[in-house]
């Protein structure tokens, strides 16, 4: 029996408006026939009036906690990953806490883009392991529609809004988070970045990415860091039920599995639904699978991400 941080409960939210590839085709010199061949895109939601990274992420949660059976005041940690907070600061976890009514726990957001949700379940696992929490939300938030270039269709096309939860607990048994394996290779930054921020700009800015380069680099360090993950626990691709990757783009998700040999009907596929949420991709696809029934209690899954910085990550979950 070993201590581990269990997945008690998944929820996601999505923005009411939901775009397809011909809507933005009338918006820049785009077509849905080249979204999907590219990038597997058909549809992505985008926030209205009202709809923040906080609110989305509150919204997840509560269905998260609802999924869990646990009451929001039983929480002391609470973890949002997001490159898109409501306000410079402070926290949109803060936020996210008031919305849910909780008074006093531990709530702080982390920034690794893309990433963000495999590196505050990496935090929340390694707080809950050591007794600084007992129960936590995890929450992946965004609302990068706020931060794209609506006139730049190399990146306008790619991206959706969202946010997905998790409620995790620290128990005794064989459930849980088994691993996880975190890395960052700042050299990076010029390929995929905003070209604004507090403390330069004094401006939030926009997305910048050089997609074909960042692509090759998904590749090998998503294959890496799922083989390094699945090695630190003793296991192998052929144990693994699901792959709940980020869904950056449907060629990525076919590249790594192959790389692996793994079949693609083991891959959870949301991107086509979704776009590319970052931090919120992972949960949401978790969320989708746990939801309609494909991801069962007992199994193996690996959870995978890479965005800008470059940041990238894995985590081993027997579910
Ligand atoms: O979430 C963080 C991690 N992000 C990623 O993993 C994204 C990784 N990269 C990608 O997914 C792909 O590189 C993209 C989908 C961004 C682009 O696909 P690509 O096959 O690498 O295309 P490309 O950038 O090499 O562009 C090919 C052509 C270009 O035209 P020329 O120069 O060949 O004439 C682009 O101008 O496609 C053109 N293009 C478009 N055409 C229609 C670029 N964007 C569009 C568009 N509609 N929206």
């Amino acid at each position: 029996m070993t201590f581990r941080s269990v997945i008690l409960g998944t929820g996601s939210a999505l923005p009411k408006q939901r775009v397809s590839n011909d809507d933005l085709a009338q918006r820049v010199d785009t077509s849905d026939e080249w979204i999907v061949a590219r990038t597997g895109i058909r549809f992505r939601h985008i926030a209205g009036e009202g709809e923040t990274t906080a609110t989305l992420g509150a919204q997840a949660a509560r269905h998260a906690l609802a999924a869990a059976d646990v009451q929001a005041d039983t929480i002391d940690l609470i973890i949002l990953a997001t490159a898109t907070p409501d306000q410079t600061f402070p926290a949109s976890a803060t936020k996210v806490q008031a919305l849910l009514g909780i008074h006093d726990c531990i709530a702080f957001d982390v920034a690794a883009v893309c990433s963000g949700f495999l590196y505050a379940l990496s935090v929340a696992d390694s707080m809950i392991r050591t007794g600084a929490a007992r129960r936590a939300i995890v929450i992946g938030a965004e609302t990068f529609s706020r931060i794209l270039d609506w006139e730049d269709r190399t990146t306008c096309v790619l991206f959706g809004d969202g946010a997905g939860a998790v409620v995790l607990e620290g128990q005794e048994g064989e459930a849980g988070i088994l691993s996880t394996k975190l890395h960052a290779d700042g050299r990076h930054n010029e390929l995929l970045y905003v070209d604004g921020g507090p403390s330069t700009t004094g401006t939030v800015g926009h997305v910048r990415m050089k997609g074909s380069e960042v692509f090759r680099h998904a590749v090998v360090n998503l294959a890496t860091v799922m083989t390094e993950v699945l090695d630190s626990t003793g296991l192998t691709p052929a144990d693994v039920d699901w792959v709940v990757p980020h869904q950056a783009n449907a060629r990525i998700l076919d590249a790594t599995a192959r790389k692996l040999g793994l079949s693609a009907d083991r891959i959870v596929v949301t991107v086509d639904q979704h776009a590319n949420t970052s931090a919120a991709s992972v949960p949401l696809a978790l969320d989708t699978a746990v939801r309609d029934g494909r991801i069962q209690r007992g199994q193996l899954l690996v959870l995978e991400a890479m965005g800008g910085g470059f940041t990238w990550g894995a985590a081993a979950v027997r579910y």
